[in-house]
């Protein structure tokens, strides 16, 4: 058995050493295996600018990822979050998650399908989905609106994933909490969803974030669940190994009954 979890919060936008301090005082009174943060949960989401959005990504590794390195060294702890990314080649901006482990930084993935004004201001992801084996679990990533595609869910669980952890920024009451509990079901996974709450007012725009982060077993059942407008730090211990059991009945495994061949157009 293994401790996973999410850390459901509300950052202050811009404020990333605000931000960094949050989490870090958070997570120094929890004991997890795999902890999961909300989408750009170092900066906030409601961006008005590429002005904005320069002034606050950083490259990675960089000075967040750093900071986030020590949390995690001192913790023994696997953290996955999502953070502002600047390309220092490139010059453009993702809106990323880390993975960052007890040995460091291990992965960075690219928000693949960019969501409404993010168009504006990030460049679509450009990493593939790729399944990390942590040691504890083998782990996927992906980052809020990604969930509505269930092509990207599907070639991580076909590599072998048996937890997603999903930072993100909802704001469709309801409608992602639903979306990830069919994608745990059909592929027969763990779930995190890591989403934030609280309400963003700037420059003239306004979001309110749903909230009610959960995990879900590879069975659909929630197994925890924040509510919709608190903080809210929850930890359960999953058993990992179980979502490589694809079966649904003794007839019917899930991934062995797939009929690819009638897919292709
Ligand atoms: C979202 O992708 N932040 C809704």
């Amino acid at each position: 058995m293994i401790k996973v979890g999410f850390y459901q919060f509300c950052p202050t936008f811009g404020d990333v050493r605000a931000n960094l301090h949050k989490i870090a005082e958070a997570i120094e009174t929890t004991k997890a295996d795999i902890l999961v943060l909300p989408e750009l949960c170092t900066t906030g989401y409601l961006f008005t600018s590429r002005d904005e959005v320069a002034k606050l990504a950083e490259p990675i590794p960089g000075p967040t990822t750093l900071f986030l390195e020590n949390v995690a060294r001192r913790k023994n702890m696997w953290l996955v979050l999502g953070m502002a990314e600047r390309d220092e080649v490139s010059k453009k901006f993702y809106n990323s998650a880390v993975l960052i482990g007890p040995d460091g930084l291990k992965a960075v993935y690219r928000k693949a399908h960019l969501f409404f004004e993010e168009k504006l201001y990030f460049a679509p992801g450009d990493t593939p989905f790729r399944v990390y084996d942590l040691g504890v679990a083998r782990v996927g990533m992906l980052v809020c609106f990604d969930h509505f595609f269930p092509e990207a869910t599907r070639t991580l669980a076909l590599q072998g994933a048996q937890i997603i952890c999903h930072p993100s920024n909802l704001v469709l009451p309801g409608k992602g909490q639903q979306i990830t509990r069919v994608r745990a079901m059909e592929n027969r996974i763990f779930w995190v969803l890591a989403n934030r709450c609280g309400t963003e007012e700037r420059n003239g725009k306004k979001l309110t974030y749903t909230g009610a982060s959960q995990i879900i077993a590879p069975d659909g059942e929630i197994v925890a669940q924040a509510p919709p407008d608190e903080e809210s730090l929850q930890i359960v211990e999953i058993s990992p190994a179980q979502a490589d059991d694809k079966h649904v009945t003794a007839m019917n495994d899930l991934f062995r009954d797939r009929r690819p061949e009638l897919y292709e157009k």
